[in-house]
């Protein structure tokens, strides 16, 4: 198995080739991780996100060791994180999801859309009035946050404490970052706890009341469930998004002829939005995946507790699934892209995601047509966080003409 550099984040074309040509097994020294065993080609990556009877991605069901040991040294409320449906297998999964999944089907979020449209609208002037005309702190940042609060039922006026405290999870280039992230998390769940104390006294129509409320053969959620679930929620729906969002408009900026094809035929939409997830592939990696057993798998040996991961982003760039896999065609069909994961753990938010990502570029390019950079591309930076596509700032000015 080789060993291989971690892509380029700004232009990750040929670092994702070299790992999908040298796949289907390599090995990636990932920041903070450091080397672990990857699956790069779109077929193995399926492969291993539908196989839950060779994979888990729960620790103790995996039995890995020293991540075992790592968690019994963290701190009590990280560990209850580890309480989260992603970390759970089999049935223990699809219990917690089945609470949350009718919130996130598509019919729920469609009911959703006018109010973010209508978020992203008041962001977008929020961006178009600023002095630093950064998209990542006026829209990408605030719009999937604001969006998930009103979802869960929190108020609109403790939204600057949570940026504040979310804020430590978008900087976790280094090992040196983890202590703020665990004084954030503390933060965060002492304020989740006295929420749902509040709903467990009075119901609202809200996702926390269903949580706190749910109860399956009279078997409800404990306190710890409660907490991982949101912590995840906030988490895997807040910082993704982000990132879908600024590296999408980036990506229409760089390809202005599809650009002019996407305003000129609004049917293009559902491709679209498949297309820029596949190319951006803001999440590039999964979580890692536990082997049950000893076994071979792909020509190697691994023993039980072995860690593996599914690098999406090189799957999405595959060119036995993908034609031409660097070029972005938004009317790319078919597009079985791996942006949001595959087999039991699916991504929970990917109508919502799409929802959140059509609202923004509808609405960015309606009102600004003009909008363009207002840096060079040499001054565009994305953090070196690990398996995740992170633009630091994106300046845009939104009109020469002063079309506000
Ligand atoms: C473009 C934005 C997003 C991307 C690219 C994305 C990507 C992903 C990926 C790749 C996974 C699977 C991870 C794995 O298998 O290890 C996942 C799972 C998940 N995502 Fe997303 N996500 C996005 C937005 C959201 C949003 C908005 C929410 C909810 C508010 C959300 C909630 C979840 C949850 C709960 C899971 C775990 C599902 C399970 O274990 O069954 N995601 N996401």
């Amino acid at each position: 198995m080789k060993t291989l550099p971690v892509p380029d984040k700004r232009d990750p074309g040929p670092g994702l080739a070299t790992l999908v040509a040298e796949g289907p097994l390599v090995r990636v020294k990932m920041p903070v991780i450091g080397e672990m065993p990857f699956v790069t080609t779109h077929a193995a990556c399926e492969m291993l996100l539908k196989d839950d009877t060779l994979f888990s991605t729960d620790v103790v069901n995996g039995r890995n060791r020293r991540i075992a040991w790592f968690l019994r040294l963290m701190p009590r409320n990280v560990r209850v994180m580890t309480e989260n449906m992603l970390q759970k297998d089999g049935e223990e999964h699809r219990r917690l999801r089945k609470i949350v999944d009718a919130a996130f089907r598509r019919k729920a979020v469609e009911t959703w859309t006018p109010r973010i449209e209508a978020l992203a609208a008041g962001l977008l002037n929020d961006w178009a009035a600023s002095e630093d005309g950064d998209f990542v702190r006026h829209v990408a940042r605030p719009l999937p946050l604001a969006v998930i609060c009103e979802i869960l039922g929190l108020s609109e006026a403790d939204r600057p404490n949570f940026t504040r405290w979310m804020a430590a999870f978008s900087q976790t280039d280094s090992i040196w970052a983890l202590p703020r992230v665990y004084a954030s998390l503390t933060r965060i769940n002492q304020y989740l706890m006295a929420r749902f104390e509040e709903r467990r006294r009075e119901s609202g129509d809200d996702l926390i009341s269903v949580l706190v409320h749910a109860a399956e053969d009279g078997d409800r959620l404990t306190d710890d469930e409660v907490l991982a679930m949101l912590g995840l929620l906030f988490i895997a729906g807040h910082e993704t998004t982000t990132h879908i969002i600024s590296n999408s408009v980036l990506t229409l900026l760089n390809n202005p002829s599809e650009l002019d094809r996407l305003q000129a035929d609004p049917a293009l939409e559902g491709t679209a939005m498949d297309e820029l997830l596949r190319h951006v592939s803001a999440v590039e990696t999964t979580k890692p995946r536990y082997f049950l057993r000893d076994t071979e798998f792909l020509g190697e040996p691994f023993t039980r507790g072995q860690a593996i991961m599914a690098h999406l982003a090189a799957a999405n760039r595959d060119p036995e699934m993908f034609d031409d896999p660097d070029r972005v065609d938004l009317g790319r069909k078919p597009n079985r892209h791996l942006a949001f994961g595959g087999g039991p753990h699916f991504c929970l938010g990917a109508w919502l995601a799409k929802a959140e990502l059509a609202a923004v570029l509808q609405l960015l390019w309606k009102r600004w047509p003009d909008v363009a950079l207002a840096v060079s591309q040499d001054d565009l930076h994305w953090t070196g966080q690990a398996g995740i596509r992170a633009l630091r700032t994106l300046p845009l000015t939104p009109s020469p003409l002063g079309g506000m």
